[in-house]
């Protein structure tokens, strides 16, 4: 084969590889490092009806994207949390017995304060405001 030929057919050849190579790298690195999702901005959220949390409970509700702990203390108190682990970021939830919000994963437990009481939490979890409106139960952010 002529050298010119031979050259430019290494060329082709070359250049064919390098974009098989480029066309699986290019999805598999999007795929770990996808473009960042604007959250909306929620600053209330509806938790529900009153009556459908009794005393010394609590349930997970949506803010947003985020989930919350909803804990009915008594009759007239109520508390919410980010119900986010600070550790690893397991979901926590209240525990009736202890009155205390236990992370299942490594044991964790914060106070209805939200203050960490004991395990490897690092941090207190965040509060939100709970807001009676009539029969509904309202969270915003404190
Ligand atoms: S993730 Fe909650 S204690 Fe480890």
């Amino acid at each position: 084969m002529h050298p010119e030929r031979r050259s430019i057919v290494g060329w082709l050849l070359g250049g064919g590889f390098t974009a098989s190579i480029l066309s699986f790298l290019y999805p598999a690195i999007r795929f770990m490092n996808p473009p960042p999702i604007p959250e909306a901005a929620v600053n209330e959220a509806s938790a529900g009806k009153v009556q459908d949390l009794k005393p010394n409970s609590g349930k997970i509700v949506k803010f947003g994207s985020r989930p919350v702990l909803l804990i009915r203390v008594s009759d007239t108190e109520w508390k919410a949390f980010s119900a986010i682990c600070t550790h690893l970021n397991c979901t926590v939830q209240f525990q009736q017995s202890s009155h205390q919000i236990w992370c299942a994963c490594h044991n964790g437990f914060y106070n209805l304060n939200g203050q960490v009481v004991s395990g490897l939490p690092p941090r207190p979890l965040d509060e939100y405001t709970v807001h009676i409106r009539g029969e509904e139960v309202v969270i915003s952010r404190t």
